[in-house]
């Protein structure tokens, strides 16, 4: 919405929150419209996937700033491919669409990464490139899309921001990495009140990083680098030691043969130690 005020576009989930989140909607609203105009919230009972849906309405020619929560995905995506399994009430799960031009897109979900975890906790780190971890145990992630629209010097692309956080407890059959949840930090926090806490700040970062790119980030996101200064093993047989990111968001990993600076997010990382 443009201005501060009832949010348009926001629909009411079912069930007992709906109050909840009618509070976060609206304080979101009124903190993030000013700068962001025609930004709305939207609370979706159930959909297949956030970062999905505002995909498919991108290509639609659907290019208003949104958030766009789901109580429940049916189909949540991660990275690589992978699934993002939540049940209600267990997760947050949303997605900040919006038209955005950065000058270089290197370094967004890590960007991303710092907001979440300056919003939520001194104690969660940032394990390269897109996820929250605590204690080594993962709490959240990021999945980032992009469409295009328009022809030629006039295009431009519309950036979906997807973010995972678990709230309640979760069982750790089938994940690659044991989970972890905000709960133990927080207890009794609902996902309305995450959402509450990390959203305005999500956009300024995102908005900031569409001016200034990631240099204003790298030191916050090695100042939580979970894996800097250990042994790691990159998902295309790289083995050496974290030594932090670049001022573009690379992971400079030192190996036998020397500096590796590793960009590629198709690659997964993981601590060797
Ligand atoms: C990862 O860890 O691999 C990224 C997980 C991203 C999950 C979020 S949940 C909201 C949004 N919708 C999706 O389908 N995925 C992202």
């Amino acid at each position: 919405m443009s201005t501060a005020g009832p949010p348009q576009g926001a629909k009411a989930p079912s069930g007992g929150s709906a109050a909840a989140w009618a509070a976060s909607v609206r304080a979101i609203s009124e903190a993030v419209s000013p700068a962001l105009p025609g930004f709305t919230v939207e609370v979706l009972p159930e959909v297949d996937s956030t970062n999905t849906e505002l995909m498919r309405r991108a290509r639609a020619g659907l290019l208003e700033p949104v958030l766009l929560v789901a109580e429940r995905q049916t189909a949540g995506r991660g990275r690589l491919g992978r699934a993002w399994s939540s049940q209600a009430g267990d997760s947050l799960t949303f997605s900040l669409g919006l038209p955005l031009a950065p000058q270089d897109w290197s370094g967004l979900s890590l960007a991303v990464g710092v907001s979440l975890a300056e919003s939520l906790d001194p104690r969660l780190q940032l394990k390269w490139p897109n996820d929250l971890w605590l204690d080594d145990r993962k709490l959240a992630g990021i999945l980032i899309e992009t469409a295009s629209f328009g022809e030629g010097p006039q295009a431009r692309r519309y950036a979906v921001v997807g973010v995972g956080i678990n709230i309640a407890r979760r069982d750790a059959a089938g994940l690659s990495t044991p989970p972890a949840w905000l709960q133990e930090l927080m207890p009794g926090i609902a996902a309305g009140e995450v959402l509450r806490r990390v959203a305005a700040p999500l956009v300024q970062a995102v908005q900031a990083f569409e001016t200034f790119g990631f240099a204003p980030f790298q030191a916050r996101f090695n100042a939580r680098d979970a894996l800097r200064d250990r042994a790691v093993a990159l998902s295309d047989g790289t083995a050496g030691t974290a030594h932090g990111t670049t001022e573009r968001g690379a992971l400079l990993v030192h190996t036998a043969g020397g500096m590796n600076t590793v960009t590629s997010s198709e690659v997964s990382v993981r601590p060797a130690d």
